[in-house]
Order: C-alpha cells, then structure tokens, then sequence
C-alpha cells in the first residue's frame, strides 16, 4: 500500500512523539528502557493503517506493542486515524522490515505478519516476509531462551503455503492454523485489510508458528 500526496509526510511524523525514529541512538536492545517496564514486545511488521495493533495494545496493556510501516505517507495516514494519547504502550517506527536488525536485538517475542503483500510470483519469493531472508532477520531480534512467536494472517493461498513450508523448514512448529478464521473459535482482531475481505466473502487463513 502506497498513498499519494500526503503533505508534509515526514515533518508530521518527526513531530509525532509516539513515532520512533528507526536511527536513534541506543535504542537497539533498550526497548523495554523506552517502555519504562519489562513487559513483552510484540511488533507488527506493515502495520499499514493501524487499525490492529491500536487495538491490541488497548486491551493489552500488559504487553508492549511496535508497528513498523514501510511507507510515511501510510503511516501519517494511521496517525490521522487512531489516537495514541493514553497507551503508554504503543510505539511506531517508519522503515523496512529488511532493517530490523538495526533497529531491534533479541528484544521480541512476537512477530505479527497481517495481510502482508504476498509476492505470488516465483522470482519474487524471497520478497515475501516468511522468506528465508526474513526468516533469519527474524532470529536476530527475537528474544534469546524465550518462546517466539509468528502470527500470520492471510487471504493468499500461494502466500498462506509458502509460510507454511519456509516456517517449517527454520524450525516452527504450528500451534493453531485455519483456513477460515472467521468460522474458527481463534481469538481474533481484525485488521483493515481483513474487514475488506471478510466483506467480500474471502476466507481467511491464520497461522501461528513456534519456536524456542
Ligand atoms: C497489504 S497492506 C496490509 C496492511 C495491514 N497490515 C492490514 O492488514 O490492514 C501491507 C502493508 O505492509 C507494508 N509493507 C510492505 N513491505 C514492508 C516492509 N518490507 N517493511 C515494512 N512495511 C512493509 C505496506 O506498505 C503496507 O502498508
């Protein structure tokens, strides 16, 4: 998702005191310090508008909650939507997902993948964010000795089987899968993408995937 004609993108986002600077320093491997606590960090990788992740860390207060997005002109547009004051527990960063071990070290205990762009063709599989390449990313800022988790959420079958088998293949395993979590009893918040689907009938696939 990118938006056109956002103005004044970026001063907007530097002004913004819950969106994080990626480059700041001493930040990587001192989040829960930023937090002012020791609870667990949960990331959202293309968190795109923000609906989910705004209203995971509303009724999650007890964990910490970090939703990274590609683009400025997609994350001022979150910022236009939801409110931030009052959640002591959400903090945002614009950048790419291919970046994260410089911005985070075996810091995060979940990683949340919701209808990322699925990159169906062959020569593009690497781009997907359950690729080897991300994969390994992943493993550099996942909390040492702790259970990680991946969440995904999906419409896309090509997607949905390549985590699958890539998830394997690192080590996961599967604790809880669906190829229609609408009619599944999972716990669950939607995301904007999602409610798009969900509208037009799509079915839904989730996977969360383990590992120690
Ligand atoms: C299809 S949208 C889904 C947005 C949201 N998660 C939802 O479910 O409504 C995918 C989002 O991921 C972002 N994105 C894609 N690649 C990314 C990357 N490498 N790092 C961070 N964000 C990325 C895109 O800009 C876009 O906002």
């Amino acid at each position: 998702m990118r938006l056109r004609n956002v103005k004044n993108a970026k001063e907007r986002l530097e002004n913004c005191e819950y969106v994080i600077n990626a480059n700041r320093e001493n930040l990587k491997g001192n989040w829960q310090t930023l937090f002012g606590n020791n609870n667990p960090i949960h990331l959202e990788v293309g968190m795109g508008k923000g609906k989910f992740i705004y209203e995971m860390a509303k009724s999650n207060p007890q964990i910490n909650f970090i939703g990274i997005e590609k683009y400025e002109s997609v994350l001022v547009r979150a910022l236009e939507k939801i409110n931030l004051d009052h959640l002591p527990n959400l903090r945002l960063i614009c950048g790419d997902a291919l970046k994260l071990e410089n911005i985070f070290s075996q810091e995060i205990s979940c990683i949340y993948l919701n209808f990322s762009d699925p990159w169906p063709k062959k020569r593009h599989a690497r781009r997907r964010l359950t690729s080897p390449i991300f994969l390994d990313i992943y493993d550099k800022i996942f909390l040492l000795g702790a259970e990680n988790k991946i969440i995904q959420k999906t419409d896309n079958l090509i997607l949905f089987a390549s985590s699958l088998k890539e998830l394997n293949n690192h080590g996961y395993f599967f604790s809880e899968i669906s190829l229609d979590l609408a009619n599944s009893n999972i716990t669950n918040v939607e995301t904007e993408y999602e409610m798009k689907f969900k509208s037009q009938g799509i079915k839904i696939n989730y996977l969360k995937a383990e590992r120690k």
